[in-house]
């Protein structure tokens, strides 16, 4: 395996960082998904060529990358630590987040108890073989544990200096507003893409003002926003069980998607790259989180950093989408 130390400035494609909101992380605008990692829902990927995808991720510059421990109950972050082996740790940003209690027979709750963050924080340290966690996210909202509870064990975990910051994934403004009123979470990391552009006039806002650093999910409508579906493609994954992907509405939306192709032939991009930069038009997203199998789509993703449409563009995008 390559020794990642020895991967030099020079021969590292520099993409520009940015500050993650009033974080203090200086991340790049496209972050390497690993849900796919997890061997589970998205059926089993060869773990070299996952390595391999971390790897590439890193030589394109590429420093940011998002887990949980809820994928493949520990897996994902075990072929990230994996992945990272070598790596400069100040180089990388690894975000990873708490939710469920979750037990070797496969069972699970939510549970974002104070104590059961501070070990379970320990347990994705040792999975990711860091020191370390740059950004801690609560995965879902816990309504059965005070906000407060939550945020003094993240608090705790900043002050020993194993965690560098905190956030939070899935919360409705409400949920992230009160969990404001107890402590310094500075991300969010929602469900947004151009078919389905969820939380424009409440979430985002709203983020936009406080300074929150927005990293979305799904930002290629898992896989739809590439372009390569007809509509007619069948699915063992997860896709399999998602409407979207089945039927009337699947061919629906792939022949939605395709209305793009003259849109990023023009601009010299794919569909993916075209949707990728078209999201982060928006001004209160900082990153999409591309989730990734191999090194191609990395490539692919990294593409779309630094591209910026015009407006007209922009909306065009958006008319050809019908959003
Ligand atoms: N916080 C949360 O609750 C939450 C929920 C979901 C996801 N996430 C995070 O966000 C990441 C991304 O979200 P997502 O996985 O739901 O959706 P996504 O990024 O919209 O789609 C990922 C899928 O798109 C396809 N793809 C990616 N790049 C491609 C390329 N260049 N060319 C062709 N196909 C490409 C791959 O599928 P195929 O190759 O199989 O077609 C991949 O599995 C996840 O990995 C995870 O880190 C967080």
């Amino acid at each position: 395996m390559r020794d990642l130390t020895d991967v030099g400035e020079s021969e590292v494609t520099q993409v520009e960082k940015i500050r993650l909101g009033s974080s203090e992380l200086m991340v790049t605008p496209i972050c390497f998904g690993c849900w796919q990692m997890g061997q589970t829902f998205w059926g089993k990927q060869p773990k070299d060529t996952l390595v391999e995808a971390v790897h590439k991720a890193l030589e394109l510059g590429v420093n940011f990358f998002d887990t949980a421990d809820a994928y493949g109950d520990g897996e994902a972050e075990r072929i990230l630590g994996e992945g990272l082996k070598g790596a400069r740790r100040e180089r990388v940003v690894v975000a990873t987040k708490v939710f469920h209690h979750f037990y070797e027979d496969g069972s699970r709750h939510p549970d974002l108890s104070r104590d059961y963050i501070l070990w379970e924080c320990e347990q994705s340290l040792k999975r990711l073989n860091l020191d370390y966690i740059d950004l801690y996210q609560c995965h879902s909202f816990d309504p059965y544990t005070h906000p407060g509870d939550v945020a003094s064990a993240m608090e705790k975990l900043k002050e020993s200096g194993k965690i560098k910051a905190y956030g939070v994934s899935n919360f409705s403004i409400e949920q992230f507003r009160l969990a404001r009123t107890f402590g310094n979470f500075t991300t969010v990391q929602p469900f947004y893409n151009l078919i389905e552009p969820k939380g424009e006039t409440d979430l985002l806002p709203y983020c936009l003002a406080e300074d929150i650093g927005v990293l979305v999910y799904s930002p290629l409508m898992r896989g739809l926003l590439t372009g390569k579906f007809t509509g007619e493609e069948k699915f063992e994954d997860l896709r399999g069980n998602d409407d979207r992907f089945k039927g009337e509405k699947f061919k629906e939306l792939a022949g939605r998607v395709r209305n793009l192709k003259p849109i990023a032939d023009r601009l010299g991009l794919t569909i993916a790259q075209l949707s990728l930069a078209a999201t982060l038009m928006h001004p209160a997203i900082h990153v999409v989180i591309v989730g990734t199998k191999n090194a191609k789509q990395i490539e692919e993703a990294v593409g779309a950093a630094g591209k910026r449409l015009n407006i007209a563009d922009y909306h065009a995008v958006r008319k050809a989408l019908g959003t």
